[in-house]
């Protein structure tokens, strides 16, 4: 596991988007894992300024991570319609290269099964983007999910709805079910960047890179991944031993 800590969650972002950037020039048509949340929107619209300067990523093939159970592409709230505002057309991916789990159909886990299908069809992901929650979760693998999980549908804990609470107009509104893709799909990634920054996730990423490897911490999991770059600001690296610390640059 490499540990960069950047000087700032702009230094995160320029970072991170470097490592997308070489990987898309060798390879146009790398199959990328893409994250939610707030920790890779500087990474995206660094990409954007790259794609401004030149960069075709419109043959890069797309698989998210996860989306609520229950909520359709339309919904601004899902996952699909985030990776389509802030991915799939800023950065002019083809829609038809890019796959979000679905999270409404009758038959989900024949879905999630397809999906896993499509993966292994694109010929797995090269790079796997990666936010990390305040409990440990990568993806929407909580606390207590298997190292052999895969794509699936599972509940939110409590302190996720907490968390994502603030996309929602209130609590009550949060999703309580998930499909995700599961550890052991993102453990077979060839490269995995898993994206902190600030202090509310310092723990998490201190329990996750020097932790026991332990269903309790699934980031932990990323341990024992042959190529897991974790990119940082100060104030999420806080609680990392010195010596982590100084990997700086
Ligand atoms: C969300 C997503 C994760 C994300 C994490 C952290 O719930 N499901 O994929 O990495 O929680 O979110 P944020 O980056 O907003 O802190």
């Amino acid at each position: 596991m490499e540990i960069v800590v950047a000087h700032d969650a702009a230094g995160v972002a320029v970072t991170a988007a470097a490592q997308v950037v070489e990987l898309v020039r060798r390879r146009p048509t790398a199959v990328l894992g893409l994250a939610t949340g707030s920790s890779p929107l500087g990474l995206y619209s660094e990409l954007v300024r790259h794609v401004q300067g030149g960069l075709d990523m419109s043959q890069v093939r797309a698989f998210a991570l996860d989306e609520y159970v229950g909520l359709p592409p339309e919904d601004r709230r899902s996952y699909a319609a985030v990776i389509r505002t802030h991915v799939t057309e800023p950065l002019g991916l083809d829609p038809l290269r890019v796959r979000v789990p679905t999270g409404i159909g009758d038959d989900l886990d024949a879905a999630c099964c397809d999906f896993e299908d499509a993966i292994r069809a694109a010929g797995g992901v090269d790079l796997q983007i990666l936010g990390i929650g305040r409990n440990g979760h990568l993806g929407f693998n909580e606390p207590g999910s298997l190292f052999e999980s895969r794509t699936r549908v599972a509940a939110l804990a409590e302190s996720t709805r907490r968390d994502n609470a603030r996309f929602f107009d209130r609590l009550d509104d949060v999703p309580t079910l998930c499909v995700t893709q599961g550890l052991a799909t993102i453990m077979q990634t060839r490269t995995a960047v898993l994206i902190a920054t600030g202090a509310a996730k310092a723990q998490a990423l201190a329990d996750a890179v020097r932790g026991p490897v332990s269903t309790q911490c699934p980031a932990s999991i990323l341990q024992r991944h042959p190529h897991a770059v974790v990119i940082v600001d100060p104030p999420a690296a806080a609680a990392l031993e010195v010596n982590d610390r100084m990997l700086s640059r």
